[in-house]
Order: C-alpha cells, then sequence, then structure tokens
C-alpha cells in the first residue's frame, strides 16, 4: 500500500460535504437509526446487503482503524485484513477520490459519535453469496483508477458516483461504461436516463438549478434516493462546483444521440 496522506490535515466541515455527495450517511443509517451506525438493507437484484456501522466505536465500528485502513478500503475494496468487499459497497467510483477529499472525509467520520451496534449478516440469494461473485466481479469489473482530472467529471465519477444508480449495468453487476447515465431500473428504485434530458430541452442552468434545489425545469421537486443527495452532498458544494458538474452530465447526451438505440449484437461488455 501507498504511503498515504496522513500529513494532509483533513477538513471536517469539507468532509461532510463529502459525505453528503457519497451518500455514506443514506447506506450507513439505518431507518431511524444514529447516523452512520449500520444496519440500512441496501436491496440489489442479487439480495439484500446491510451496510456495517461505519462510526468511530472501537469494537463495533471503525474506531480501531488507521487512516491507511480507510483509504484502502475506499481505493481497493479492502477491509484491513485483506477480504474484497461486496460491490454494493460503491468504491469502484470512491476509487477515484482525492487524497485531499478523502483526509476531509476521514476528519469528519473521526468526530461523529460512536455507536455500539453490531452489523446483521447480508440476505444474499445463492450463488452470489458465494466470494466467488464478489471475486468475478473484481476481476472483470473493477478497476482502481486515478481521480479524473476534469472537475466535473471528477465530482460525478469519484464522490459523486451518479453512475452507479444512472448506468445500466451487465449480468454480473458490472456498469455498462458505453451507455453511462442512459438510466437503470435496479432496486431500490429506477434512476432515470441523464442522457434523455438534454432531448426534453434541459439546459446547462436547469441542471444546476435541480443540483441546487432539487426543482427540476416543469416545477417538480426531486424525490426518493437523488433528494438526499441534492439535500446532503450538490445543494452544498460551491456554484463552480455544481457547474462543473452540470456540464460533465450534458457532455454525456450526445453519446446517446449519435448511436441507435439497438445495441450492437455483442459488444463484449456482458458475462
Ligand atoms: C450504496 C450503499 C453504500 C454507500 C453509498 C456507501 N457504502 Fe460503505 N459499505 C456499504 C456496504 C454494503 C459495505 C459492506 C461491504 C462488505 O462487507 O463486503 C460497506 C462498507 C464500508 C466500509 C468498510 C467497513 C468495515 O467494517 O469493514 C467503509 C469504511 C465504508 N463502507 C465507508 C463508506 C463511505 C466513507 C461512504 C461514502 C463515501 C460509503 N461507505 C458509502 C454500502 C455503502
Ligand atoms: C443512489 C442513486 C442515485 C445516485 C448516486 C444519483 N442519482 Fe440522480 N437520480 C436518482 C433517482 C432515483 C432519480 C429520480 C428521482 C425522482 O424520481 O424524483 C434521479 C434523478 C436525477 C436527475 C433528474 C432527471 C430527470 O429526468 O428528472 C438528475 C439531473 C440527476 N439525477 C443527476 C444526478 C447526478 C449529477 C448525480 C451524481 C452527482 C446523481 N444523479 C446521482 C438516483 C441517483
Amino acid at each position: 500500500m501507498e504511503p498515504a496522506a496522513e500529513v494532509l490535515a483533513g477538513d471536517p466541515a469539507r468532509g461532510e460535504v463529502i459525505a453528503g455527495l457519497g451518500a455514506c450517511g443514506a447506506c450507513h443509517t439505518a431507518e431511524g437509526g444514529e447516523p452512520f451506525a449500520g444496519g440500512y438493507g441496501i436491496e440489489t437484484k442479487f439480495g439484500t446487503f446491510f451496510a456495517p456501522n461505519i462510526t468511530p466505536d472501537a469494537t463495533t465500528g471503525i474506531g480501531g482503524w488507521s487512516y491507511d485502513d480507510f483509504v484502502h478500503a475506499l481505493r481497493d475494496g479492502r477491509s484491513p485484513r485483506g477480504r474484497p468487499y461486496v460491490a454494493a459497497f460503491p468504491y469502484a467510483a470512491y476509487t477515484r477520490m482525492s487524497d485531499a477529499d478523502l483526509a476531509d472525509l476521514w476528519a469528519y467520520l473521526r468526530g461523529v459519535a460512536p455507536v455500539e451496534a453490531v452489523e446483521r449478516a447480508n440476505e444474499v440469494r445463492w450463488p452470489y453469496d458465494t466470494r466467488f461473485a464478489t471475486a468475478a466481479w473484481r476481476t472483470f469489473e473493477f478497476r482502481r483508477e486515478p481521480p479524473a482530472e476534469d472537475r466535473g467529471e471528477y465530482l460525478a465519477t469519484g464522490p459523486g458516483h451518479c453512475g452507479e444508480c444512472h448506468t445500466p449495468r451487465n449480468a454480473i453487476g458490472g456498469l455498462r461504461a458505453r451507455r453511462e447515465f442512459q438510466g437503470a431500473d435496479d432496486p431500490p428504485e429506477p434512476s432515470p436516463d441523464l442522457t434523455a434530458i438534454i432531448g426534453e430541452g434541459w439546459s446547462q442552468s436547469d441542471v444546476v438549478e435541480l443540483l441546487t434545489s432539487g426543482m427540476a425545469p416543469d416545477g417538480d421537486m426531486i424525490g426518493g434516493v437523488m433528494r438526499g443527495l441534492v439535500v446532503d452532498g450538490t445543494s452544498r458544494l460551491s456554484v463552480s462546483d455544481r457547474e462543473a458538474l452540470a456540464a460533465y452530465v450534458l457532455s454525456r447526451a450526445p453519446n446517446r444521440h449519435a448511436k441507435p438505440d439497438a445495441e450492437p449484437p455483442s459488444d463484449g461488455e456482458d458475462w
């Protein structure tokens, strides 16, 4: 493992915004439960995963972890003992987070109230409960990648993990990169096709408005899981960050219109 950025002093206030953008609390907080104490059931087509306790409790949380352990979990998707994490933890996106954002996130999570809460076992259907399924996904789908240089691309593909919901997946749960943002109907709820909104006449400032106030051009307020991401995440970014994010999302739209809707017969992405 690389010597991690212990030298960077993280800013917990900035870390809170990164946590909102990463929706960490959405998965790691049970309904009506203590923040980050785990126990929220994440429905996927493979079954239900229960996110663990990531409060700084020494025995049932991650209080005993070093900063290196944290970086290793988010960038490599492995526990301190080397166990690979399942894909329901969206580290395929978080692997692209910058050193500074990871340091801020760590500073924030160190400061949340420690809660003693034992984690629940996953309820996942055969054969997806096997280590083999995670190993296959990691072999074929998980790539450790550096943070993107473009700011909008960075926010979308790293901490914002937009594609984790808005990009369709193949049979083993890998994102179909060539159909970035074309919508997915996986549980817990369908995520709309973002490449369609340009056809519906959305301008960049419409997207910025949605990411700021949650209001769509037709006056509807955003709902579902996206609402939390706007309230805790995108609405708290700087205006220039929201503009960059909106520009990146709209820049993906022409892909859709440049090719027919039909998938090529075999694009080598399905397993
Ligand atoms: C979509 C749901 C989801 C989101 C969003 C999510 N996680 Fe998780 N996380 C999980 C699941 C599920 C696991 C358990 C993976 C496993 O055990 O294989 C996990 C595991 C972890 C672990 C390892 C804990 C341990 O005890 O080994 C850490 C640390 C963690 N997440 C931090 C974060 C942070 C920080 C964020 C936000 C940037 C985040 N998670 C966002 C679902 C999520
Ligand atoms: C946890 C899943 C999830 C993540 C992550 C996510 N979205 Fe969404 N998004 C949704 C869902 C679900 C909706 C539909 C909400 C509704 O029904 O009101 C939505 C709606 C939207 C819309 C409105 C589209 C329309 O047709 O009305 C935009 C724009 C959008 N998301 C952009 C983003 C961006 C940008 C990101 C990354 C910063 C992102 N989303 C991350 C699930 C997600």
